[in-house]
């Protein structure tokens, strides 16, 4: 689908990028800037900056930047339309009839077809339940205790054990093998047919954030090997993007989730009024489930098994949540498994008391590192206090590692001064190491002789776009010729042109021209400078005169080389002249 500059700009100009990107990533500002931790590399300390006056963002740390929809493109794995049609439709802007392309229309069409798919065969499963064929599976599910309502509410349902009747009934409704296949419920095999992968399971759908059925759970009826079955992924069912119940646990209005591990855990939970509840769907919980939640709330409560394999898995989920800004804590259910047997068992009150009372992330790792080490042994206890004061150092705010430092001393009863010794010594470790690698990178940028004119060509750029006052001087001086690399002169030609016709320039205006990724983080990259704040007055004018002489004269020699490579005369004389007054020129605007 292609849109129209006008509608592309309506779009962006409807969508303030801080409030876009807050809602994926926790931001402060910092002078006239947000800063938080960049979604797109692993950090610990903030290097992604998002400028509401530029509306762009640009990380430090790994390079990545663009205007609002670059980073829809790069967070949710967007294509340019898909990420305008979010925005408009967060921005209540109605864009124009689509005129899909071909290929686009029968993408989207299988992607129908595969949600008409999966919502058939959970009607199907679920009339099974309920009717003389599912009362096994029915017992089943009222012997663990469900409702009928709740039964409805996540439309359980039953795969009877004939192995082929989804497959006859999907093919009596018209749809064919190709698109079967692709659905993942079926097993196409040469010698025995085609035969339903779910046959005699308790069955589980698997909906997405809209409540559209993407895939099932299924499971065994009493004891059997795998107990839960889940659909392959497939063009509408990624496992790693997606959370069972979320399509409920967003309307929970609670300022956190409980994250689970199985299905029964959730619906237990949500039948016993706990409908903050979610889980990840067979696989380990992922970076991009984090993500997805944060975009609903600030805070997860684990629950997950009470077992080894549990603690384990909540000491891998932990950094993931916090990775993305996500505070997390740690519910105890002991001496239950889990959340469905502990409500089983103890009822509702009881599981809120335990919300309540859940650990501190930080102190559940401190804990199970805790249980690693034999204290009598000294060699072991000391190892242990290291252990720790490494841990603690990934508070970045200091009085928030203070706090943890104290509480960590005090429960396990080493000095303070001592711990906090320990930590400012794997600290200022830590830092070296870093302010070498920064060093290294020095080096090697020094080496790239053109780069200081880039760089000035930069600079330029965001002085000009930040200061109109900054652009008033220069017109007459600079134009975009003087912008010696190929990419930048179009850029720089833009923002000339948008002075002129409007008498201002919106940055991120610009990157509606670039289609790739790549182009748009180049483009954002050229108005990104933090030099300018922590000038002086009269360091910055002396600078900016600096970087104005700079660009000009890169322009003049550029130009002088392409007319002695032509032989164009009349260009030569044009740059001798150039060159011959600019002296003249600066001084007369006062650089
Ligand atoms: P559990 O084995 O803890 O199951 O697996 P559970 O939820 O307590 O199941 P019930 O109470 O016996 O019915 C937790 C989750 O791990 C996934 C499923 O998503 C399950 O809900 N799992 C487990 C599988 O995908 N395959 C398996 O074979 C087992
Ligand atoms: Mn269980």
């Amino acid at each position: 689908m292609y849109y129209s500059d006008e509608v592309v700009e309506e779009v962006r100009a409807g969508n303030d990028i801080v409030d876009v990107i807050g809602s994926y990533v926790k931001l402060q500002k910092k002078g006239a800037n947000y800063m938080g931790l960049c979604p797109f590399h692993g950090e610990k300390t903030p290097s992604f900056s998002v400028s509401g006056s530029r509306q762009m963002y640009h990380c430090f740390g790994c390079g990545v930047g663009g205007n609002v929809f670059t980073f829809l493109m790069e967070y949710e794995n967007f294509t340019f339309p898909e990420a305008i049609r979010q925005l408009a439709e967060r921005a209540g802007i109605k864009l124009p009839e689509e005129e899909a392309t071909p290929e686009a229309k029968k993408r989207a069409d299988r992607r129908m077809r595969l949600f008409e798919i999966n919502k058939e065969a959970a009607k199907f499963y679920y009339v099974r339940l309920k009717g003389d064929i599912g009362k096994a599976a029915y017992a089943y599910f009222k012997k663990r205790g469900l409702s009928d309502e709740i039964i409805t509410r996540f439309g359980l349902g039953y795969s009877d054990k004939s192995g082929r009747e989804l497959y006859r009934y999907l093919k009596s409704q018209g749809y064919e093998d190709e698109i079967l296949r692709d659905s993942g419920l079926f097993t196409f095999d040469e010698k025995k047919g085609v035969y339903d992968k779910f046959w005699n399971r308790a069955m589980f759908p698997i909906m997405d954030g809209n409540s559209k059925v993407i895939g099932f759970g299924g499971r065994v009826m009493g004891d059997g090997e795998p107990k839960y079955l889940n659909s392959p992924e497939t063009m509408i069912f990624d496992k790693s993007r997606n959370l069972y119940a979320l399509n409920y646990a967003r309307q929970s209005r609670k300022s956190y989730f409980l994250l689970c591990e199985g299905y029964m855990d959730v619906i237990s939970l949500h039948q016993a009024g706990f409908t903050n509840a979610v889980a990840s769907l067979g696989t380990a919980f992922t970076g991009l489930q984090a993500n997805l939640i944060a975009r609903y709330v600030k805070e997860v409560y684990i629950t997950y098994d009470s077992d080894g394999a549990g603690q384990k898995a909540a000491l891998r989920a932990i950094p993931i949540l916090r990775a993305a800004g996500l505070s997390a804590k740690v519910v105890d259910m002991k001496p239950y498994k889990d959340p469905d047997e502990f409500i089983q068992a103890l009822g509702a009150e009881e599981y809120e008391k335990r919300v309540q009372t859940a650990r501190n992330s930080f102190y559940f790792e401190i804990d199970v590192l805790r249980s690693e080490f034999d204290f009598s042994d000294p060699e072991q206890k000391t190892n242990f206090f290291r252990e720790t004061a490494k841990k603690l150092l990934q508070f970045s705010d200091e009085l928030e590692r203070r706090t943890y430092t104290e509480a960590v001393a005090k429960e396990y009863q080493i000095g303070f001064d001592l711990l906090e010794r320990l930590v400012n010594q794997y600290g200022s470790a830590a830092i070296t190491g870093e302010e070498q690698k920064e060093s290294v990178y020095k080096e090697r940028k020094k080496q790239k002789p053109e780069a200081g004119y880039y760089t000035s060509q930069k600079l330029l750029l965001t002085w000009i776009t930040t200061e109109p006052v900054l652009f008033e001087k220069v017109k007459d001086i600079v134009t975009a010729e003087d912008f010696t690399d190929e990419f930048y002169y179009e850029v720089a030609k833009e923002v000339f042109e948008q002075y002129e016709k409007e008498g201002r320039v919106t940055p991120a205006r610009i990157l509606n021209h670039y289609e790739t990724k790549e182009e748009q983080a180049k483009a954002a990259e050229l108005f990104q400078t933090t030099l300018l704040g922590e000038l002086s007055e009269a360091q910055k004018a002396k600078a900016f005169a600096e970087t104005v002489r700079k660009v000009k004269q890169n322009g003049i020699e550029m130009r002088m080389g392409r007319a002695a490579e032509t032989g164009d005369l009349e260009a030569m004389q044009r740059a001798v002249t150039e060159q011959a007054s600019l002296g003249r020129t600066l001084a007369k605007a006062g650089l």
